[in-house]
Parts: C-alpha cells; sequence; structure tokens
C-alpha cells in the first residue's frame, strides 16, 4: 500500500492502478550486492568481467568491452519489452509476473532492457550488470530480486569476413520482420549467422570453463523473442545439470531501431546467484542479502578466484565487542599481526575481526586503530562473561606482544 506519490531510486513517480511494487521491495532498491566489496555477487561479476577483458583485445592489446554497473533499475514498458520486440500480448508483461511501479515504468525484468539504449549510444561491445525484479514463488533458489550479467557484441562485415570481399551480412531481398524458420532470421546470410554462433558458443564455452574449470556442458535450442536461433548453455557441476544462461543471435529489427544498419550481433545473459550457489556452495538464496559477518567474512580474499566453500553460519547469536589501542611508536606494527594473534587466542569462536576507526592524533601524531571483533560458537549461545575474559586477553596479549597501549 504505497502512497499516491512515492519515490523510487531517486525519481517520483505516481501511482496508478498497475502499480504493485511493495515497500518490502523498494526498501532493497539500491543495496546494489554486485558492487559490494568481498560480497559473492560482486566476485562472480569480477570474474566475468575479467574473462571478457582477457579474452576480448584490440590490436592495442586494450579490452574492447565496457562494462555498465550503475543502471537505474526503474526502466520504461518500452525498454523492458517493446524495443526488444516482446510482443504485445507477451505473458512477461503481466502484472502477476512484474513490478510496475506504474503502466508506463517497471523494476526490470531482465537486463537486457538496457540493450536498445546503448545500442543508440553508439556502442558495440559491452556488458551490462545489475538487479532484476521478478514475482516469483520464495524457495531456497527463488528470490524476488536477483542479479544478471547481459552482454552484447556487433560485428562489422569487415571485422566478421576480414579475408573475403565476397562474403555480405545480409541477403538482398532479406525481410527483417519474420523469423524465417528455425535456422536463421531470413535477413541473414546463412554464412554470418553460422560465423556469429560458432564464436557467440565459443565465447560461452569459455566462460564455463573460466568459471566451472573443466565441466562438461550441452547446448539446447530454446526461444527468446529478442534472439532468433536462440540458445540455453547447460553445464554438469555438482551431479546435477545447471541452466547458465540464454543467448543467440540478436533480431536484426532490434539494431535497426537503435540506427545500427550494417552489423550483426550476438547476445546473452547469465544469472549471479546461480554461478554463485553452485561455485560456493550456498545452499539459500536469502543469504545473499545477509548482512551477518558470518556470511559475507567467508568471502573476503584478495584473489577472485580462490576457490571458496561457504561453511554454514551458526544459528546462535554473536556477541561483538570492540578494541582500541595506540600504535606501538618504535616498533613496525601491522595489523595482520593482530588478526594471528586474535585467532590464536580465541580459536574457533572468533567469526570475525574487522579495522573499524583508524586515527591519527593532530599534536603527538600517535595512531590508534579500532577493531570490531565478533565472536560466535557454532554449538551455543555465548555467554558476555566467556566472551569478556578471551577479549581482555586478547588485549593484555596484544601489549605485551605487540607492544601496543591499550585505551581506557
Ligand atoms: N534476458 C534473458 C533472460 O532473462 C537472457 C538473454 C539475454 C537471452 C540476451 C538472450 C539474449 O532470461
Amino acid at each position: 500500500p504505497l502512497r499516491k506519490d512515492f519515490v523510487v531510486a531517486g525519481n517520483s513517480f505516481v501511482a496508478d492502478e498497475f502499480t504493485n511494487i511493495t515497500d518490502r521491495i523498494l526498501s532493497r532498491i539500491g543495496r546494489n550486492l554486485h558492487l559490494q566489496k568481498h560480497h559473492p555477487l560482486n566476485l562472480v561479476h569480477q570474474r566475468i568481467v575479467n574473462y571478457f577483458y582477457q579474452t576480448f583485445l584490440n590490436s592495442r592489446r586494450n579490452p574492447i568491452f565496457s562494462v555498465y554497473d550503475h543502471l537505474s533499475p526503474v526502466v520504461s514498458v518500452n525498454q523492458n519489452f517493446d524495443s526488444l520486440l516482446i510482443p504485445k500480448d507477451h505473458v512477461s508483461r503481466s502484472k502477476s509476473d512484474c513490478y510496475y511501479v506504474n503502466k508506463e515504468y517497471l523494476l526490470r525484468a531482465h537486463m537486457t532492457a538496457h540493450q536498445s539504449e546503448l545500442l543508440s549510444g553508439g556502442l558495440n561491445n559491452f556488458l551490462m550488470i545489475g538487479d532484476v525484479y521478478r514475482r516469483d514463488e520464495i524457495d531456497r533458489t527463488h528470490f524476488p530480486i536477483f542479479h544478471q550479467v547481459d552482454a552484447v557484441r556487433l560485428k562489422s562485415r569487415d571485422e566478421l569476413f576480414p579475408n573475403d570481399e565476397s562474403l555480405k551480412l545480409f541477403e538482398d531481398k532479406g525481410n527483417t520482420d519474420n523469423f524465417g524458420g528455425q535456422e536463421k532470421q531470413s535477413c541473414h546470410t546463412l554464412e554470418a549467422v553460422k560465423l556469429m554462433e560458432h564464436e557467440l558458443k565459443t565465447t560461452l564455452e569459455g566462460l564455463a570453463k573460466y568459471l566451472f574449470g573443466n565441466v562438461q556442458y550441452r547446448w539446447i535450442d530454446t526461444y527468446f523473442p529478442f534472439t532468433q536461433p536462440s540458445w540455453e548453455l547447460e553445464v554438469f557441476y555438482n551431479h546435477e545439470w545447471l541452466e547458465l544462461l540464454g543467448c543467440g543471435i540478436m533480431r536484426q529489427p532490434i539494431l535497426t531501431n537503435s540506427g545500427v544498419r550494417d552489423r550483426i550481433g550476438w547476445a546473452f545473459g547469465i544469472g549471479l546467484e546461480r554461478v554463485a550457489m553452485c561455485l560456493y556452495k550456498i545452499p539459500d538464496i536469502r543469504l545473499f542479502w545477509s548482512q551477518d559477518s558470518g556470511f559475507l567474512s567467508q568471502f573476503v580474499t584478495n584473489d577472485i578466484n580462490t576457490p571458496i566453500t561457504f561453511k554454514a553460519v551458526s544459528q546462535y547469536p554473536p556477541c561483538t565487542n570492540d578494541i582500541s589501542f595506540w600504535l606501538p611508536e618504535n616498533v613496525e606494527y601491522s595489523s595482520n599481526d593482530f588478526y594471528d594473534l586474535v585467532r590464536s587466542e580465541g580459536g574457533e569462536i572468533i567469526e570475525q575481526v574487522k579495522l573499524i576507526d583508524n586515527f591519527i592524533h593532530p599534536k603527538t601524531k600517535k595512531i590508534s586503530h579500532c577493531y570490531r571483533i565478533v565472536y560466535r560458537h557454532m554449538e551455543k549461545t555465548l555467554l558476555q562473561e566467556e566472551v569478556t575474559k578471551v577479549h581482555k586477553q586478547i588485549g593484555s596479549r596484544a601489549v605485551s606482544k605487540l607492544g601496543v597501549t591499550l585505551r581506557q
């Protein structure tokens, strides 16, 4: 029950009979999990971007893909559906499937919604990353908000056939508004489509291997209103077939409507939660929204390619205590020494240690650090008095071993 005037992602809208976005959904807009440092969705996002950066280089060895990861999730009906040639009566437009802001705007149901605007801007190779919204049942693997990476790659005739002047992208009598059978759109030449299909499939097989190692995979024919032909890539991982992504040769009217007349394109879209759940063995999609350090601290790594296996977070409550001290003046000090000390004093009940304040005294130039230590036991509720004992022990050890001076 929203008021008549309400604000979504910084813009105000007037509610109408289409409005079905809820306060709960509204409150999550802007969390941008894919941009949060060390979040598992951010790790997967970075790995996908890396793969494209290293796979597609220009002659000066610079990456050719540009990355759009700050696009607003509020899009027009035209962006989400019409521009992608999705029929007016298509089920995916229904109020029971989407979160409508009002009859003109909705929360994007896929990242593909931004294809046309970026094509109109003259881009040929780009990645779009963000949160997407679909009304769906809630279970272990479904949540009304998830994240996708979409990509587009366009090629001109000269890029696709550099060694043969006689080959063309388009059939002279090709008609752009008909599907022209299963195999290809009638406007495209068979040789152009086959070469594009080959590049698309090898690129995505490479991506699957980059993410999952040497996995078994298979291609399934499918249908999307905005690509023809279209495929799904499935990989065999953790003993089951996982539907990894959808892709295809872009329908030519999407390009012509955006002012692109001399290129053919491929596109794909991949869901990040599914990849992360598989890769890190995360059992429940709701965990991605956890602000619990027991979840987040497991993904802190300097190398995004480190294998990580998620361990269930304790159901018992955490107990958080801070410690502040002045750093020694004549001895070298590094936070990592303190982390090791905390681990050895606290053992298994240490869930996380984080530097939360770094202060330089304006006159004495002495440096003070404050660390937040989260204690949690896997099998029982910790009592504050047990924690205090360990916490005090850590303090006195830091004084004797690292030469710090405790503040109060
Ligand atoms: N938008 C599609 C989805 O959400 C994925 C897709 C993107 C398929 C681009 C083809 C091309 O399932």
